[in-house]
């Protein structure tokens, strides 16, 4: 069954505002995988579960024309609004139900999304509406992720962790796809020819002041904050205290880097 979070106005707006694009090392990893399956035409590439469009715009180098799908309304609407180039567009749809027709997709992408569809329902779009020579790749950042800043990484990593277990009694049984690592996306792609890459690194810039919207955007601290409003703001308040001082800095502007590591099961329709 798909599941349905994220969609509220406030939690799009969270979204449009701290999360990331795709790490290059991601990124080189799909045209990599492309260019090992000998694509030769990039004239539609569609993102599923696109958000607020982050995920979506570094296909518009590639291909010709980009389309960015969600269900959310509010999500779409922060996509639409921020800049994007005029091959770049977005629609409210769900992942079981995709407006192309048949075989005129050249390629899939979805990050950190499947999880929330119905994953058999969405498999079965992937194939009817790739190219026969069509290719998918599906992925998302793992939960093993490193808060870096000079000599604090352990500490820091260490209230990170600390949020989390806070907020996980929150979490979605979705999550769970991820903890897995997405064996379960792999075992339900219907292609032959699949793979599944768990070793993508990645470091993405934060300062103290984003990385703790980024928290923020997590959809079980979402469920908290409607579930236990003061509890879950005193948790943000702690957490940026904490973070400061282990850092020795005052200001919200200090930067910092997440490392992440990424898996994607990657597949082509052609066997
Ligand atoms: C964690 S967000 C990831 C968004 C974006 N790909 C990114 O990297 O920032 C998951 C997105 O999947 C969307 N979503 C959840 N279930 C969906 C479904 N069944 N069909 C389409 N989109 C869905 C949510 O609305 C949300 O925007």
């Amino acid at each position: 069954m798909a599941t349905r979070l994220f969609e509220g106005k406030a939690h799009a707006s969270i979204y449009q505002r701290y999360r990331f694009a795709p790490p290059q090392q991601l990124r080189d990893a799909v045209f990599a995988y492309l260019a090992s399956k000998k694509v030769s035409s990039f004239r539609l590439a569609v993102d599923v579960g696109c958000g607020s469009g982050q995920s979506t715009l570094w296909l518009a180098e590639r291909f010709e024309k980009v389309v960015g799908t969600d269900i959310s309304d509010a999500q779409i609407e922060e996509a639409k609004q921020a800049a994007h180039p005029p091959n770049v567009s977005y629609l409210v749809c769900p992942a079981e139900n995709l407006p192309f027709e048949d075989g005129s997709v050249d390629f899939i992408f979805s990050f950190a999304a499947v999880h929330w569809f119905d994953i058999p329902r969405f498999m079965k779009e992937v194939e009817r509406v790739l190219t026969p020579s069509g290719c998918v790749v599906l992925s998302t950042n793992c939960l093993d992720m490193q808060v870096c800043y000079k000599d604090c990484t352990e500490k820091l990593t260490e209230i990170f962790q600390e949020f989390r277990k806070q907020t996980f009694k929150y979490a979605n049984d979705k999550v769970r796809c991820i903890e897995d690592e997405y064996k379960m996306v792999f075992d339900a792609m219907l292609f032959q020819d699949k793979q599944r890459v768990m070793d993508i690194y990645g470091t993405v810039p934060f300062t103290v002041s984003t990385v703790l919207g980024y928290f923020q955007s997590f959809s079980m601290y979402q469920t908290y904050l409607k579930d236990d409003p003061e509890a879950a703001k005193a948790l943000v308040q702690n957490t940026e205290k904490r973070i400061l001082e282990v850092m020795g800095v005052s200001s919200l502007e200090t930067p910092l880097e997440i490392r992440m590591r990424h898996v994607a099961v990657l597949g082509c329709k052609k066997s």
